[in-house]
């Protein structure tokens, strides 16, 4: 039987790198029924607003949802609606695994690591107001609830995917409060998982050693901000945005996105690089149970970048959307 599937192309090179992924999934054999939602802002009577209910309802009823980029406005505009979708479906554990691709040059190659983000708290809390002109206070949130509740995300992954060492990540030293409160319930968590081992960073330097070491790391556990920088950063030690996928995990419903946004600069040039968004997938299909149809999948997209014959512009290549897709669907075994 299909499992049904939320999907939301989203806008920018969101639409082109779901067509790709949608692609690659039918070759390799996936039973998925698609749901489509438009998220992009409609003007209408909240101009600039989307309509969030429907799609948060069909997410909550198919559980899955797999999701392009969506623009923000910066400063002004709308509210971000990646964040809002987060909140209304309480997707609280932000998970990237940011792994080297055979072929792809880059100084570190032994890269594999995991970043669990907490994904509803924090200096997201968007609670931001204006005081006085000239003065705005935001508010960062840190709860123990929340805190604990993605430390024990963290080991519980750790421990299934046998990985060895989670590593949380703070600025204790200056946030004593807040972030002391964060490294505070993650060291309590640890106590029932004595087979992995914790260490931690203050983020300044694990900014250093992530630069200089990454193979040091195996999964790394932030709070909300410093896992959005910090995700980035990663994503650039194995060759970029357009390589690394994401996951956003609730207890009912679980929402997969590629890390990267909405590209305007190269939307609609058939530059995109789908295999973000294509990794992404896989994660989605080895969720609900499809995974021989992921481990075929992510072999064809191995074997076309090891072969580094139709690789994408922003990895050194000269391949359109098109042609890598049609590279990787070739390579279907
Ligand atoms: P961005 O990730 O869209 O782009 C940063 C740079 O990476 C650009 O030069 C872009 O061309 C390149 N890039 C990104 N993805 C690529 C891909 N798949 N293939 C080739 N090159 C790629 O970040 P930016 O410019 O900061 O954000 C643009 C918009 O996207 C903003 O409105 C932002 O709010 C939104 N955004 C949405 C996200 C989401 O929907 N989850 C996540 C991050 C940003």
């Amino acid at each position: 039987m299909n499992t049904k599937v939320t999907l939301i192309p989203g806008d920018g090179i969101g639409p082109e790198v779901s067509k790709a992924t949608l692609r690659l999934l039918e070759a390799a054999g996936a039973q998925i029924d698609w749901i489509e939602m438009d998220a992009t802002p409609v003007v209408g009577r909240r101009k600039g607003e989307t309509e969030m209910n429907p799609i948060v309802e069909s997410i909550r009823k198919t559980h899955v949802a797999l999701k392009g980029p969506i623009t923000t406005p910066v400063g002004t505009g709308h509210r971000s609606i990646n964040v809002a979708l987060r909140k209304a479906l309480d997707l609280y554990a932000n998970l990237r695994p940011v792994t080297h691709l055979p072929g792809i040059k880059t100084p570190f190659e032994q890269v594999d690591l995991v970043i669990v983000r907490e994904n509803t708290e924090d200096l997201y809390a968007g609670l931001e107001h204006e005081v006085t002109p000239g003065v705005v206070e935001s508010l960062k949130v840190i709860t123990e609830y929340a805190s604990k509740r993605i430390a024990h995300f963290a080991f519980d992954y750790a421990r299934r995917m046998g990985r060895k060492k989670v590593t949380a990540i703070h600025k204790a030293n200056i946030m004593k409060l807040s972030d002391g409160l964060f490294l505070h319930s993650i060291r309590e968590v640890a106590r029932e998982y004595p087979e992995i081992e914790l260490n931690d960073y203050i983020i300044d330097n694990c900014c250093m050693q992530l630069v200089m070491r990454p193979e040091r790391f195996d999964v790394l556990l932030l709070e909300n901000l410093y896992g959005d920088i910090v995700s980035d950063l990663c994503a650039g030690l194995v060759g970029g945005l357009g390589l690394v996928p994401g996951a956003n995990i609730g207890t009912d419903c679980s929402l997969f996105e590629a890390v990267h946004g909405s590209a305007p600069d190269i939307a609609g040039k058939h530059l995109a690089n789908p295999t973000a968004m294509m990794l992404s997938a896989i994660l989605m299909m080895r969720y609900i149970g499809q995974t021989a149809v992921a481990n075929r999948a992510e072999r064809a997209i191995h074997k076309v970048y090891s072969q580094g014959k139709y690789l994408t512009h922003d990895v050194g290549g000269k391949a359109t959307t098109e042609e890598f897709t049609t590279a990787v669907v070739g390579a279907l075994e």
